[in-house]
Parts: structure tokens; C-alpha cells; sequence
């Protein structure tokens, strides 16, 4: 017998019996419950107790810490994988063969180059733009270069169009990167895997060949891993969102990569670098601490709406952090970062509002060692989360479930009254 929830409106009489499936209810079984003649709804803002999908893409634990991509730890994977593989687990469900991963990466190495004519499009923004503009502009324009991006209930056409935007994005990246220091575009290069071509696309100069450490490399790896999906957070909502309507999956990521863009969300990267540089150093933490517990400031990289305990990845960049450093030299601002931490893990403020660090708390400071502006970091997330967005975008158009988003309202504005002739107005 399916479980149930029985409810009682005292004041109508109304009773219901409401089907309970995987921890929840139906929220139009509430309709059931007529109160004052209306049936009942729920309010929620940002969605903190409202499952909007089914999906078997990524599991959190919010309050173990669990982090799972298909199943599988983000810890292992983030040992002993490499990006374009958690992209294809990502998006298939399963770890790819030998011969299937090879299939990808050269069919991913074969998209890399960006249609000549953006590069006009590109060129046309002011020379200080910020790259997330130059992102969310281009992704959007990639539509109008591959039209049959439409026929996303063709799984080929789908599959193309994934496969194309991954390959593209780190090109787009190191485009909006170079044009912003004005420097000539370096177009990828198909000797090097994913990360390799990235970096050096960012940082060629005037040697033939650009060879980066093996370590880089492989921190930027492990940072894409990391990045590459977080299940319903604000931007794959995005992407859901704008998919709801019948959109192209270029036009669903440009909306993901505005909703990455806010502070509160991938901006908290870039924003944890402006409050250690405004700190400064360690003796000026205690200060800082008290505007945040007096609700002048937050502490960017603090807190989290899933986890109330250690972020997962927070705690596999932190170890990350000290191999770069090894390879850069120490970021003295690591210092105050720690000191930081320590109040965030032992002060009553931040302990008795569950609040840790998360996945932005420590990933500036590779970013800045890696040789990033502030305004590139949270490209560099956009990069990997964009095989997150096309796997929940693909689940999102294969759902037979899905439907156009298109949440109610509690109306708080006027009552009907009539038109006031402008000559009339007080
Ligand atoms: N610094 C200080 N206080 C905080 C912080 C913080 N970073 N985060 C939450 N709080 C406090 C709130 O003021 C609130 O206190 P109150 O109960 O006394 O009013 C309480 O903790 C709960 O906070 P909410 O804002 O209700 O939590 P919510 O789940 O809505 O927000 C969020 C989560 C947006 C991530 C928040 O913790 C925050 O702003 N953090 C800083 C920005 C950040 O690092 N974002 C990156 C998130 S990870 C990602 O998107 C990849």
C-alpha cells in the first residue's frame, strides 16, 4: 500500500489523503485541500523544499558531505579520472570504454575551433569586458551558427550540439581571456588533450611550443571535475528553466552561465579573492569576522544551501592549493584564508548556522597561482559546468514528465479599481 499523508483543514472540514513517492508529495495533490474556497498551494522561495525534477545524474548529502556524479565519489573520480570522461559519465550514465573515450576525445578535439564570424562578434566588445559577458553573449550567438541545434528531440542533432559546445567552450574562454590583455587568439592546438590546449591557448607567447607542468595540468582537471555538475543548483535550474519553453541547448546554457555569473553563486570565486585582498593580512581578520557577525558583510565562500557540513570539493581543492603552491610559490593571501577559516570552523556564528567552506572558498587562490584575473574565474567554471547544464538539459528533454516552468504566485498588489484620467491624479 502506498504511503500517505492524511491532512485536515480544522476550519472547512476539508480532509485529504496525499500519495507520499521517493519522500514527497505531489504538490497539485494539495489541491485536494480547498481553504477559503481556493485550493491550497505552497510557498517557496528559491525552491529550498521543492523537488522540481527526477534525476539520475548527481547525488548529494548536504549533511554528510556526499558528493556523487552517476554513483560514482567525486573523491575517486577527482583521483583517478580526467574531465572528458566525467563529462561522457555525465552525460551517459555509464564510464566510457577505452574505445568509447577515445571516439569523444577526438570527436571533442575535432570541434574545438570557434566559427570564424563570431571572432567578429568577438572582436566588437570593448577591450575591459568582463569575460562572463563575452561568454554568455557567444554561447548564445553559437545558435545562429548551428541552427539544427532545434532538433534536440533528434538524439544525433543533441548529441552534435553537446559535443560542439563542450569542445568550444575553453576556446571561448581563452578568447575573452586574450582580448581583454589584447593579445593576438591562439587557436587549439589537436596535439594536446582537454586541459593542456586550454592552458595553452590562455598562455602561449612567442615560443613554438607551449609545454605546461604535468602538475598544472592536472590541477586543472581535478578543478574541472569538480565544477562539472551540482544537481539543482541556480544556474542548471536556469538551464531547465529556459529548456521548459522548447529552446535550443545553446540558447538554455547562455542563460546558465548569467545565473553562474552572480555573486551568489559561481561570482562567489572572484568575490572571495576581493574580501581576502580588502583584509589583507591575518590581524585584520578578527575586524572583519565582527562586520560579518553584525550582518555588514558575508563571508564569500562560507555557507551553502545543500551542505551543512565541509564541502566535498572545498576539501579536495584544499589539498590541490598546497601542490600549486608547491609548483607557483605561496599566495600570502593563503594566510588569510586560513585564519579565516578557523573562525568559520570554531566561532559560534558560523557553527550554529552550519555554515563551511564551499567549492569557492579555496579555488581564487589556484586560480589567481595559475596565473587568473579575478574576472576569469568564474569562466573557468562555466568551462566544466556546461557538461553538467547539457547532461540536465538532455535528461530535461527526455523527460516525459518535464513541462513549461511556470511557477504560481501569492498576489500582493491592489484590488481591482478603475482607471484614473491622467488630469485627475493627485
Ligand atoms: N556569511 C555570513 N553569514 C551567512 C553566510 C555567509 N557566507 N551564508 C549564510 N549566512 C547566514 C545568513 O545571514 C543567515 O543568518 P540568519 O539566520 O541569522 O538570518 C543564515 O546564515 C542562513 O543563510 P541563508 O542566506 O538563508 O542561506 P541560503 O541557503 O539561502 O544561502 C548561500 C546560501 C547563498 C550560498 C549563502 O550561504 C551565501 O551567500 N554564501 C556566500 C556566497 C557564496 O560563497 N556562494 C557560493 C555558493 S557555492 C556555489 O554556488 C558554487
Amino acid at each position: 500500500m502506498a504511503d500517505l499523508l492524511q491532512i485536515r483543514h480544522p476550519s472547512s472540514g476539508t480532509e485529504a489523503e496525499l500519495a507520499i513517492t521517493d519522500g514527497t508529495i505531489r504538490a497539485v495533490d494539495l489541491r485536494e485541500v480547498v481553504v477559503d474556497g481556493e485550493p491550497l498551494a505552497t510557498y517557496d522561495p528559491g525552491y529550498v523544499n521543492t523537488a522540481s525534477c527526477r534525476s539520475a545524474i548527481t547525488y548529494i548529502d548536504g549533511n554528510a558531505g556526499v558528493l556523487e556524479y552517476r554513483g560514482y565519489p567525486i573523491e575517486q573520480l577527482a583521483e583517478q579520472s580526467t574531465f572528458l570522461e566525467v563529462a561522457w559519465l555525465l552525460l551517459n550514465g555509464e564510464l566510457p570504454t577505452a574505445g568509447e573515450l577515445a571516439e569523444w576525445e577526438r570527436l571533442i578535439t575535432e570541434h574545438r575551433m570557434l566559427p570564424d564570424k563570431l571572432k567578429t562578434v568577438l572582436a566588437g566588445f570593448p577591450y575591459d569586458a568582463h569575460p562572463m559577458t563575452i561568454l554568455m553573449a557567444s554561447t548564445a550567438a553559437f545558435y545562429s551558427f548551428y541552427p539544427d541545434a532545434r532538433n534536440f528531440d533528434d538524439p544525433e542533432a543533441r548529441s552534435l550540439n553537446i559535443a560542439r559546445l563542450i569542445a568550444k567552450m575553453p576556446t571561448l574562454a581563452a578568447f575573452a581571456y586574450r582580448k581583454g590583455k589584447a593579445k593576438p587568439y591562439i587557436n587549439p592546438d589537436d596535439a594536446y588533450g582537454y586541459c593542456h590546449n586550454f592552458l595553452a591557448m590562455l598562455f602561449k607567447q612567442a615560443e613554438r611550443r607551449y609545454v605546461a607542468d604535468e602538475r598544472l595540468i592536472r590541477a586543472v582537471e581535478v578543478l574541472f571535475i569538480l565544477h562539472a555538475d551540482h544537481e539543482q543548483n541556480c544556474s542548471t535550474s536556469a538551464v531547465r528553466s529556459v529548456a521548459s519553453s522548447g529552446n535550443d541547448l545553446y540558447t538554455c546554457v547562455s542563460a546558465g552561465v548569467g545565473a553562474l555569473h552572480g555573486p551568489l553563486h559561481g561570482g562567489a570565486n572572484e568575490a572571495v579573492l576581493t574580501m581576502l585582498r580588502e583584509i589583507g593580512t591575518v590581524d585584520r581578520v578578527p575586524e572583519f569576522i565582527e562586520g560579518v557577525k553584525a550582518g555588514r558583510v558575508r563571508m564569500m565562500g562560507f555557507g551553502h544551501r545543500v551542505y551543512k557540513n565541509y564541502d566535498p570539493r572545498a576539501k579536495i581543492i584544499k589539498r590541490a592549493v598546497e601542490d600549486v603552491f608547491e609548483i607557483t610559490g605561496v599566495n600570502p593571501l593563503l594566510q588569510v584564508a586560513q585564519e579565516l577559516e578557523k573562525y568559520g570552523l570554531t566561532d559560534e556564528y558560523f557553527v550554529s548556522r552550519r555554515l563551511y567552506p564551499n567549492v569557492d572558498f579555496y579555488s581564487g587562490l589556484i586560480y589567481e597561482a595559475l596565473g587568473f584575473p579575478p574576472e576569469m574565474f568564474t569562466v573557468l567554471f562555466a568551462i566544466p559546468r556546461t557538461a553538467g547544464w547539457a547532461a540536465h538539459y538532455q535528461e530535461f528533454i527526455t523527460d516525459p514528465d518535464n513541462k513549461i516552468a511556470r511557477p504560481k504566485q501569492i498576489y500582493t498588489g491592489y484590488p481591482t479599481r478603475s482607471y484614473v484620467p491622467i488630469e485627475d491624479r493627485g
